[in-house]
């Protein structure tokens, strides 16, 4: 459910949209709609057009999964951006949130999980040192099968496994990769990884729902079936509905523009719930990457794009709610509740307790909770600031692919909506190029040239 109440116009709230507003957006969400739909019978926007094919390789990632998970103590993902977020994401959202301190048995006897993401030499070496690389298995994901990050990552483990098992040290290690580019590709080959494939034109930030993100999931026990049934039922509801008010996508990215377009460059992305705080990391790279764009499809410079926060309730209540309250009117924020949590804890009574600490008694942290969020949302009301609710039945796996498919389609809509490509990173690129050069990589002598002169200037 979207609560978008406190987008719109009130009797405390002056500041919201009327109706009438909203549903002047339709003919450019109809038009958005006819553009999207007509990509993705092209074939494109694969995050969508690819859950049906995922589906019928689930179990082969299954059967991988179950023959693996019982044989190594430790599943460690080697990967950066899209190829870490999701995974990283999901997990946190679905599985124990201490799942790594469980003993085997509560985990079900799969190995614990750690994501590499960053190439902090203290972080990464830590790691190596905790692991026993002859009871490991490395997931090493990249689309591009270049990116610097990863491949620094992966010679150095490959190397280490190389000493400690000799011969047996490709067992160590399951590639995901495209089908026919990249580095890495060839090297699977020679060397005989296991290895699962990225399709083709999928972008990093939306291949969640591919084997980047569901091999990890199986791995660690996640319900990979549920998961994509919630994503494949969100997927059709919003292909298949017309209006603002029926369809999720177009109303969130319709809140969107219109919000940006009254000043609102920030988006907050608010959870109130520690499992979905890695979601709004996940969440931030693909409002940012997607919409973050210089040029518009006619190539002129427009500079557009929402700049994504991520906080957490309540625990940023406490933090950066003063800001979003009394600060400038340049945010607009979404909360994610989750109506019914799998534990609750119950507040004690004691009689003896001065009734200022006692009204707590006989509640439960979850009343407390969204108690919250509920006077954080009135009190931002009565600032003036608008903020919308996306609420979660519950947690689990069906919910979460239905999250996951919700915001990549807004995020799509909201591409159209701003004439810009959502599916490309240019700005990503430039820096991975600037990174090879300075790292010596051949045929990038002249942007090394190019980066040396700036950094004498
Ligand atoms: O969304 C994206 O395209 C990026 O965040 C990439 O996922 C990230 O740069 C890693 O790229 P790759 O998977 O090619 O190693």
């Amino acid at each position: 459910t979207i609560d978008f109440t406190g987008m719109m116009e009130s009797l405390q709230n002056q500041n919201g949209f009327s109706e009438a507003k909203l549903q002047s957006l339709q003919k450019v969400l109809d038009e958005a709609q006819t553009a999207l739909l007509i990509r993705w019978k092209a074939g494109e926007i694969d995050f969508s057009k690819l859950l049906v094919s995922m589906k019928n390789q689930l179990s082969e990632i299954s059967e991988y999964a179950n023959a693996v998970s019982s044989k190594f103590d430790n599943f460690v993902v080697l990967g950066i951006g899209g190829s870490a977020l999701g995974p990283l994401a999901v997990h946190q959202a679905l599985n124990h949130y201490y799942y790594n301190e469980l003993p085997p048995e509560k985990r079900g006897h799969r190995p614990r999980f750690y994501v590499m993401d960053n190439i902090d030499p203290v972080r990464f070496s830590e790691l190596l040192q905790m692991l026993d690389p002859s009871k490991t298995l490395f997931n090493v994901i990249s689309k591009s099968g270049n990116t610097s990050e990863t491949m620094a990552q992966f010679l150095i483990v490959r190397d280490t496994l190389r000493r400690v098992c000799g011969d047996s040290y490709a067992e160590h290690i399951v590639v995901t990769t495209d089908k026919e580019k990249g580095n890495l590709l060839p090297i699977a080959l020679t060397e005989g990884y296991q290895r699962f494939v990225i399709p083709a034109g999928i972008g990093g930030r939306f291949s969640e729902l591919t084997p980047v993100g569901l091999l990890a999931a199986a791995i660690c026990g996640i319900d990979v079936h549920r998961l994509l049934e919630g994503a494949l039922e969100m997927d059709q509801w919003i292909r298949e509905t017309q209006g603002v008010f029926s369809n999720p996508a177009q109303l969130r990215a319709a809140l969107a523009l219109l919000s940006w377009q009254k000043g609102k460059n920030i988006s907050v992305f608010m959870p109130y719930a520690d499992g979905l705080k890695t979601m709004a990391d996940w969440y931030a790279q693909l409002w940012a990457e997607s919409l973050g764009k210089r040029y518009d499809r006619q190539g002129r410079v427009v500079h557009v794009g929402q700049t994504p926060v991520k906080a957490l309730g309540v625990t940023d209540q406490h933090s950066q709610v003063q800001l979003y309250a009394e600060g400038p009117d340049d945010k607009v924020i979404t909360f994610v509740v989750v109506e019914k949590f799998k534990e609750t804890q119950e507040i004690p009574i004691d009689m003896k307790l001065p009734e200022d600490i006692r009204f707590l008694g006989g509640k439960t942290l979850d009343e407390l909770l969204w108690a919250e969020q509920k006077a954080t949302e009135y009190a931002l009301t009565l600032a003036g600031r608008q903020h919308q609710k996306i609420l979660l039945p519950r947690l689990d796996a069906y919910s979460v692919g239905q999250l996951l498919l919700l915001l990549e389609w807004e995020t799509a809509y909201m591409g159209e909506l701003l004439n810009i490509n959502a599916f490309d990173q240019p700005g990503v690129e430039e820096g991975k190029n600037g990174t090879y050069a300075l790292m010596g990589r051949n045929g990038y002598e002249a942007k090394k040239h190019e980066i040396e002169e700036y950094g004498k200037t």
